[in-house]
């Protein structure tokens, strides 16, 4: 298991290049299934969520493999084991998202049950109430949900709103389902994330009929077969958000390529309430901050509200604040695990249920702390840049799930992080 020793407090400076979305990537590479033959996907990151995902789809009968421009190529010719196997489910929960595909493919699939998360409860009952409009048949037998839909899927319409709002995956799942089902489908209540977009783009390049794109109310129309595509992923938004307060947190200046900032207006609004400033320039933007930091109010949403994914980095960053600011969860209301490591680095941290009320220190202070989630983990690497002292974060597998090589790319520009294995 790898260490980062992240020696602050340091000031960023330079370009850092966003790589390609992990989360709209999964999706897409789950849509190849829904074609026979050889898909081209560039833009994919190397991340080790997407390598479990490139595992899951090995097991499923596709062969998978990286072209030496980075591209990787998925052919799903054939499909002869519907199966999501526990042992690759348990790690990664975006899995589920190969359901709605193998069962518009293959007419059953049986995908294990997510189990127990670090970011709190994660049913998937909208899934699968999803997939039942859609005339599947489910039940849930030893762990894995077994779903068969002998006769095909039918079109209809489908409510997929939860308590907290719409679902990403289910979105996915419903919206891959629905391209091969008989007739119209309509998705009321649809995720607008950009990467369900940018599945639905993907989905469209390879003859699907999918109209309302990026709004709630996706319409889309069977079709019998889709083809093997060439696509590309869109800029990874956490990421860049990610690296904004990097810039932000360090009183630094980062130019970011490859981001687009259309698909960040809320964190951006937020940023320059803070009082940092984001230019665009290029093809992404130029981020700065002076190291004075204006408390804000920050409620997570649904797309285009506040991205859940944002939450813990923006708490590293209040925690840096000049007064005091309140942050509501309101997508995951028990993911906290970083409000613990980060008052262990002396930030003023205050629960009271879904929200945290963060009071500004003048410094955070280096502490050994522990890597729990990915984006709690991206939060401790922040705040071990601005804090003064030799910060040893453990577990940092939890960081590579989302973000390749992070200290190879914040080294470059000012951080000094050095990786053990231990
Ligand atoms: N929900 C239900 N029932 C369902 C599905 C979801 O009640 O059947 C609830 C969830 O418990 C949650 C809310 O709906 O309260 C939203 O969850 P959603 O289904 O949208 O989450 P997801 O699709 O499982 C994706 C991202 C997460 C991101 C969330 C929210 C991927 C691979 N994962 O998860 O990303 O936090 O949307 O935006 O796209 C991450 O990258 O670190 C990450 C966790």
């Amino acid at each position: 298991m790898d260490v980062f020793h992240i020696e602050g407090p340091v000031r960023l400076s330079g370009s850092v290049r966003i790589n390609g979305s992990k989360n709209a990537s999964l999706p897409v590479m789950a849509a190849t299934i829904l074609a026979g033959g050889k898909s081209v996907l560039s833009a994919v990151p190397h991340l080790s969520d997407i390598s479990v995902c490139s595992e899951l789809l090995v097991e499923l009968g596709c062969e998978v493999s990286r072209e030496q421009n980075g591209d990787l190529c998925i052919d799903s010719s054939v499909i002869d084991n519907p199966v999501g196997d526990y042992e690759i489910v348990r790690r990664m929960r975006a899995s589920i998202c190969i359901l709605g595909p193998l069962l518009a493919r293959c007419g059953r699939a049986e995908v294990s049950m997510p189990g127990g998360c670090a970011i709190g409860y994660r049913p998937i009952d909208i899934h699968i109430r999803g997939l039942r409009e859609l005339g599947a048949e489910i039940h849930i037998k030893n762990g894995y949900i077994i779903a068969e839909a002998r006769n095909g899927l039918r079109g209809r319409e489908i409510f997929m709103g939860g308590p907290f709002g719409s679902t990403v995956l289910g979105t996915a799942n419903v919206l891959m389902a629905a391209t091969l089902a008989k007739g119209k489908t309509i998705i009321e209540s649809a995720a607008c994330e950009p990467e369900i977009a940018d599945l639905a783009n993907c989905l469209n390049k390879m003859g699907a009929k999918i109209t309302g794109i990026g709004s709630p109310r996706l319409v889309i129309e069977g079709v019998r077969q889709l083809n093997p595509v060439e696509f590309k992923v869109i800029p990874d938004r956490i990421e860049a958000g990610t690296f904004m307060v990097a810039a932000a947190i360090t009183a630094g200046q980062l130019h970011l390529n490859n981001c687009q900032l259309d698909d960040m207006m809320a964190v951006v609004d937020k940023l320059r309430g803070i009082g940092i400033t984001i230019e665009p320039d290029g093809d992404g933007c130029v981020v700065a901050g002076d190291g004075r930091l204006k408390p804000a109010d920050i409620t997570t949403q649904p797309y285009p509200g506040f991205p859940t994914d944002l939450q813990a980095q923006f708490m590293a960053l209040l925690s840096l604040a000049e007064g005091n600011s309140i942050i509501i969860e309101k997508i995951f209301p028990d993911r906290f695990m970083h409000v613990a490591e980060l008052s262990r680095m002396a930030a003023n941290l205050r629960k009271e249920g879904p929200t945290i009320i963060v009071a500004g220190v003048k410094k955070l202070m280096a502490a050994p702390v522990m890597a729990s989630d990915l984006r709690a983990s991206a939060a401790l690497v922040l705040a071990g840049l601005a804090a003064e002292g030799t910060t040893t974060i453990n577990r940092v597998y939890h960081i590579d799930r989302g973000y390749e090589k992070i200290e190879e790319r914040l080294n470059p520009v000012g951080a000094k992080i050095v990786r053990e294995s231990v």
